[in-house]
């Protein structure tokens, strides 16, 4: 394994460059616009206005908990006048970037959350200018990809590999690392790349880690049952949690390998087994559901695509994946006919891009973008943001024992299941949801058999 290339890269330089005198010009000038301007605008007008000169990256301390956030260790920012500051963001420098952009991680309730905050500080009086040091992201964590050489694996890397929030990220994979690990670590992001390569390297890989992420197996092809998938796919999740649970157990663990009703319950099972299991910590990752279901909804709708959401319950496979339209925000009415095609259409994505790929593999650029948002969301949990997205868990909502919903998360993982979601459902909804049980009843329990050696049944 060559660490050559293992020299971190430091200079956050590029990304915040401030003029503190243009800085102390515009606000002396701001100060006398202002006596005339604020008389006639009210406190949100303020706000908003603040709130699009900031510039942000694609990730930020945005949580609905505003004083947390204005404590944040990653981003201590404050309203600044327009062009005052260079910042980073994606990809290129910008002088000035709106938060809410239609393209970043952030969800609509991040950035109102970020709004929200930005309306406290700038009603604050007499702030002072921020210090060069207060706008510097502080990248912490660590962060693993197993399997990251693949068609997940490889953009999944590209996207973490530009936040702001990882310090470290190790690659793992049992072939071809070495050269994904090579490229990415050319970037003048902050996160070391590092790269591992077979067996004998995972225990270090995940060393110290804070979240692991698991795209690892193989990808359904034309031809291919369930059970073949099941198979291969059930074996390498279960070595490599075997792995987590030896070297972090502590770390947020997430399973996107399929399928991913059976591979949870499989991760679960072998966590108990090493004594480490700690439910809150354990997801499956099923935010693609939910990035789909958010896009479809928009296009039908005709709709702003950051303002809509759509909470996707059950499962994730089939019928199993139940998107609860009714509960779209903002509010829109669909006919029965937009109801049955667009919860088909969400729950058979995946097969339309196995289709158009035409046996060359499934989803990768859309699932390692709905990754990299969990992972982004999971990294502002553990830094003490309140943070809600949809994934599959251990649950208490219903009979079942894995269920995928709305999850609120902080440090400690999954803190709250939400509920609300599954009030006043249609009958549409509530049929499909008594209709996914037995199914996904089935894969839950061929996972546990599987790991607990039992004869696999289903
Ligand atoms: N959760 C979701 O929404 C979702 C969506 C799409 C695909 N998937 C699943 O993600 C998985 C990966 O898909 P892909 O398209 O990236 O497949 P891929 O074949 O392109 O990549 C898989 C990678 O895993 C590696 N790998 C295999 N065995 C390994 C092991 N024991 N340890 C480490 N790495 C190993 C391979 O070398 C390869 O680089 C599949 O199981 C697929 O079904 C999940």
């Amino acid at each position: 394994m060559s660490k050559a290339k293992r020299s971190p890269i430091t200079g956050l330089g590029p990304y915040l460059r401030l003029s503190a005198e243009k800085l102390k010009k515009e606000k002396e000038e701001k100060k006398k616009k202002k006596k005339s301007a604020t008389s006639d605008k009210s406190p949100s007008e303020m706000a908003a206005t603040t709130a699009a000169t900031m510039s942000i990256g694609s990730a930020v301390c945005c949580g609905p908990k505003t004083s947390t956030c204005a404590q944040s260790k990653l981003f201590t920012l404050r309203p600044t006048p327009r062009n005052s500051l260079t910042t980073f963001s994606g990809l290129k420098a910008a002088t000035s970037v709106s938060f809410e952009s239609d393209s970043s991680f952030l969800g609509r309730d991040s950035s109102s959350a970020l709004r929200r905050m930005f309306a406290i500080n700038s009603q604050k009086p007499n702030q002072s200018l921020p210090s060069k040091k207060s706008l510097q992201p502080q990248a912490s964590y660590k962060v693993a990809v197993l399997g990251a050489a693949g068609g997940i694996g490889q953009p999944l890397a590209l996207l973490i590999k530009t936040s702001p929030l990882v310090s470290a990220l190790h690659l793992y994979d049992i072939a071809n690392v070495k050269g994904v690990a090579a490229d990415l670590s050319h970037c003048n992001t902050p996160s070391q790349v590092l790269d591992f390569t077979g067996a004998s390297e995972l225990a270090e890989c995940l060393k110290g880690v804070n979240v692991v992420v698991i795209p690892a197996g193989v990808p359904r092809k034309p031809g291919m049952t369930r059970d073949d998938l099941f198979n291969i796919n059930a074996n390498i999740v279960k070595t490599l949690v075997e792995a987590v649970a030896d070297n972090c157990p502590d770390a947020f663990i997430h399973i996107i390998s399929n399928p991913v009703n059976s591979t949870v319950p499989i991760a679960a099972e072998v966590l108990k087994q090493k004594g480490v299991y700690n439910p809150k910590k354990l997801f499956g990752v099923t935010t693609l559901d939910v990035v789909r279901a958010n896009t479809f909804v928009a296009q039908k709708k005709n709709l702003k695509l950051i303002d809509v959401d759509v909470p996707v319950v059950g499962g994730h496979a089939g019928i199993t994946i139940l998107p609860l339209l009714s509960k779209t925000k903002p509010s829109v009415s669909f006919s029965d006919e937009e109801i049955e095609a667009l919860t088909v259409r969400i729950q058979n994505a995946g097969t339309e891009v196995v289709e158009a790929k035409a046996g060359a593999g499934s989803a990768t650029l859309s699932m390692a973008y709905a990754a990299a948002r969990f992972v982004e969301s999971s990294l502002r949990a553990l830094n003490g943001d309140d943070v809600y997205e949809c994934a599959y868990v251990q649950s208490d909502i219903n009979e079942l024992p894995f269920f995928a919903s709305r999850i609120k998360m902080g440090k400690k993982g999954v803190e709250e299941i939400i509920s609300a979601d599954f009030q006043g459902l249609t009958e549409y909804e509530q049929k499909a949801l008594e209709a996914l049980k037995p199914e996904l009843k089935a894969s839950i329990e061929k996972g546990i058999a599987f790991a607990q050696k039992k004869p696999v049944t289903a």
